[in-house]
């Protein structure tokens, strides 16, 4: 099969589409035959060598959409189940940018109905960070909600997440977003040049910050309230009694079966910006690297 890897750390011409051998399967995992991946900014982290594997070969992606094409004992799907799943790793030997991909059954959820794989791919990896990172901040309706990068992919499904749980969601994002987040539920908007006086005087309760702005998020949150950051291990420390957390991931098959409900039921919407051939995945990367994508880039194998 075919899969993007890279072998030598760099930019976007570092990453490589090989023939590798197909995956097989071992007890409690299953097989996907990929029908569509999306790339994601982890992809550039792992690509320029940020959580290290100097001198392996590193499979790219972490989201996919497909069908099951082989079970392992004890697995819980059926050949021939459309699904979507997230492929946890910084480091592995393969991705999901491949034409197949072997996950832990507990990381698969059944595939929305209402929507295609290309869209469906969008989902796992950004729709559970944001449902994970909103549990961080202990949800309590009517509460204020700043989210930063509310434009983004983890953003955009926060924004949608806290408006259905009740939060009072404030949106930070570009000026040009400012339609964009609303439609998302968000009841305010902050533009990303905006001006002190554009901030809740006694600020939020919890921020978001999707957008990674760190210590310049904190100072937005009131004493006593809630940060929540993107970036493991990486959350500005605690002050004014404001409790600092930052969200990883973690494969959940279960919590993302009530993703794909929320998508089904119109809840959550899926942004595709552009697909790739698996083979032209050097280009998605220099697209991403670019900068100013809206919606996420999807790669086709
Ligand atoms: N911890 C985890 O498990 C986990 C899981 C998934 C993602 N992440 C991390 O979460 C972050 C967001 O990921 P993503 O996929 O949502 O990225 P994304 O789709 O690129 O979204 C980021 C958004 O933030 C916007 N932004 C950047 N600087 C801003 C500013 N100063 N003010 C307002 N908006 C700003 C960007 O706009 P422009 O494009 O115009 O700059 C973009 O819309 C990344 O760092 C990613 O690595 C962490």
């Amino acid at each position: 099969m075919r899969a993007a890897v890279v072998r030598t750390f760099g930019g976007p011409e570092a990453v490589e589409v090989v023939e590798a051998e197909v995956p097989e399967p071992a007890a409690r995992q299953v097989r996907i035959k990929v029908a569509a991946s999306a790339l994601n900014p982890v992809d550039a982290g792992t690509r320029s060598g940020a959580f290290g594997g100097a001198g392996k070969q590193i499979g790219l992606g972490w989201d996919v959409a497909g069908t099951v094409d082989a079970v392992g004992v004890a697995s819980a799907w059926n050949v021939g189940d459309e699904v979507v799943a997230l492929d946890y790793g910084m480091v592995k030997p393969l991705g999901a940018h491949a034409e197949y991909v072997v996950v832990s059954t507990d990381a698969v959820a059944k595939a929305p109905v209402t929507v295609d794989a290309v869209h469906a791919a969008g989902l796992p990896l950004n729709a559970l960070t944001a449902a994970q990172a909103l549990d961080l901040l202990e949800p309590a309706p009517g509460r204020s909600l700043l989210v930063t990068g509310a434009a983004g992919a983890v953003g955009g499904y926060a924004v949608q997440l806290a408006a259905r749980q009740g939060f009072s969601v404030t949106a930070l994002a570009r000026e040009t977003d400012e339609e964009f987040v609303r439609s998302l539920g968000a009841a305010d908007f902050i533009s990303a040049g905006f001006t002190s006086g554009d901030l809740a005087p006694a600020g939020f309760d919890a921020v978001l910050d999707a957008a990674v702005l760190g210590e310049t998020a904190l100072e937005w949150v009131r004493d006593g309230g809630v940060y929540v950051g993107v970036i493991p291990q990486a959350q500005p420390a605690p002050a004014r009694g404001v409790r600092t957390a930052a969200v990883e991931v973690s494969a959940d098959g279960a919590r993302l079966a009530e993703l794909v409900r929320l998508v089904d039921e119109g809840v959550l919407t899926l942004r595709v910006a552009e697909t790739y051939p698996l083979e032209e995945a050097a280009k998605a990367h220099a697209r991403q690297a670019e900068g100013g994508v809206r919606g996420r880039l999807v790669l086709v194998p």
